[in-house]
């Protein structure tokens, strides 16, 4: 049984009876090979000790922002940081309530404020206050923010009543958690890609702008989807379907397209920079078409922000990976923009003549991290798309879990 292979599910527990059942779940959690932190409320302490499930998960249970050693050895922003999955069970009516309104009045809610690892709730709570219009808008709204619900079940309850509202029992809450990391690796993740042309107007009808067709990165926010991530695709001006379940915001300019990645950075795991932004904007743009009246025209052009750069220098950056459009000498040029812009990876693609690279529907890339390289050859983008975001979770787990411990 080991499903979960190396999985860091943070195992919050809050103060109802169904407390006790979570020593079994943390047992068959260890089993399943997951590293397991669990975190309680205070409430939570009286139906189970601390000591039972420290002793389970060889972790020291956390319980406040203050615990011994606490700023010594792992922070609460580290906490966070370090769960693949954060999983509450039981959760109480009362701790969803206080999810619901992003309450940080204790740890573990806190954790769940600061963490971009999805969040799973095992309701557990009396089947009246399960059924309550309060408690089940609660669920809806933490629903639609994307928290995960598995239960509650029906059936005779710890207060002699029967109805919904019993936890989930163990089993059936290790193999939700096996689901989640099963087929969807990156779910619960977050993904920003940028993809498309963009376009630099110079008066009201005309622009500086180049041939991509965004096809490469619409087939890239699909194969992320396919991978259980939640998908923002900032698109510059181009006439494709947006991807189902992608949410598309279009921009033109790359000053848009760098106010649209700034406004979506702050929760994103990992940004993909797949759009061809111009590099220069003209100066001035004509409030009126310029008219055929002289013999040469030239425009001043200046240096557009270099979102990818912005990003990857960003105070906490998500896992970053840009693209190479090269017409010559490209693994040495993709290097040295990997280098330059300090990204963790580079997927590199000749461009022009009869190369793959812009409108063609067949593309091939070559993938550079540090101290690694991987051919992708030539094949349909919607193909392609799917081996480079294998190789870019690959990489990004690689780094996201180095062999410490927290
Ligand atoms: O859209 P298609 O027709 O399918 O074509 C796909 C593609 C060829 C456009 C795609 O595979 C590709 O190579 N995209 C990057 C194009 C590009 O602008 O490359 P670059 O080498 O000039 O830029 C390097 C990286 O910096 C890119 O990730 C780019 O998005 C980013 N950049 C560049 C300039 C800038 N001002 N801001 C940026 O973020």
């Amino acid at each position: 049984m080991l499903e979960l292979n190396g999985k860091r599910i943070l195992l919050g527990i809050t103060g109802g009876i169904a407390a006790y059942k979570a020593a079994e779940l943390v047992r068959l959690l260890r089993r399943s090979n997951a590293e397991v932190q669990v975190v309680m409320t205070k409430a939570a302490t009286e139906f189970i000790t601390p000591l039972t499930l420290q002793t389970l998960s060889g972790r020291t249970v956390r319980q406040d922002f203050f615990d011994a050693n606490d700023e010594a050895t792992i922070g609460h922003i580290d906490l966070a940081r370090w769960a693949d999955l954060i999983l509450i069970a039981p959760a109480t009516a009362d701790f969803m309530a206080r999810l619901a309104h992003g309450r940080a009045n204790d740890l573990l809610s806190t954790l769940c404020l600061a963490t971009t690892a999805p969040i799973a709730l095992a309701p557990a709570m009396n089947r009246q206050m399960w059924l309550n219009p309060a408690t089940q808008t609660n669920a809806s709204l933490l629903q639609t923010r994307g928290v995960t619900l598995w239960g509650p079940a029906e059936g005779e309850q710890a207060c002699g009543e029967t109805g919904p509202g019993r936890m989930l029992e163990p089993a059936a809450l290790l193999s939700q958690a096996v689901k989640q990391f099963s087929h969807q690796p990156l779910a619960g993740q977050s993904v920003l890609l940028t993809a498309g042309p963009t376009q630099e107007p110079i008066d009201p009808v005309r622009f500086i702008g180049n041939r991509s067709s965004g096809k490469m990165g619409f087939a890239l926010a699909q194969a992320f989807i396919e991978t259980g991530a939640q998908v923002h695709l900032i698109a510059g001006p181009v006439t494709l379907a947006t991807p189902r379940g992608a949410t598309r915001i279009d921009v033109a300019t790359a000053h848009e397209m760098q106010q649209q990645v700034s406004a979506h950075l702050s929760r994103c795991n990992i940004f993909v920079a797949c759009a061809a932004v111009a590099d220069y904007r003209p100066e001035t743009v004509a409030a009126e078409k310029i008219k055929k009246s002289r013999e040469q025209l030239a425009l001043t052009l200046i240096k557009n922000p270099d979102i990818l750069a912005e990003v990857a220098a960003s105070a906490t950056p998500p896992f970053t990976v840009g693209f190479a459009a090269e017409t010559e000498q490209l693994i040495k040029h993709a290097q040295e923009k990997r280098r330059l812009k300090r990204v963790d990876m580079i997927a590199a693609n000749l461009v022009g003549a009869e190369q793959g690279g812009f409108e063609r529907d067949e593309n091939a890339l070559t993938v550079l991290w540090e101290g690694g390289r991987k051919e992708l050859p030539m094949a349909r983008k919607e193909k392609l798309a799917q081996s480079l975001a294998a190789t870019i979770i690959e990489r990004y787990y690689a780094k996201k879990h180095p062999t410490e411990n927290p």
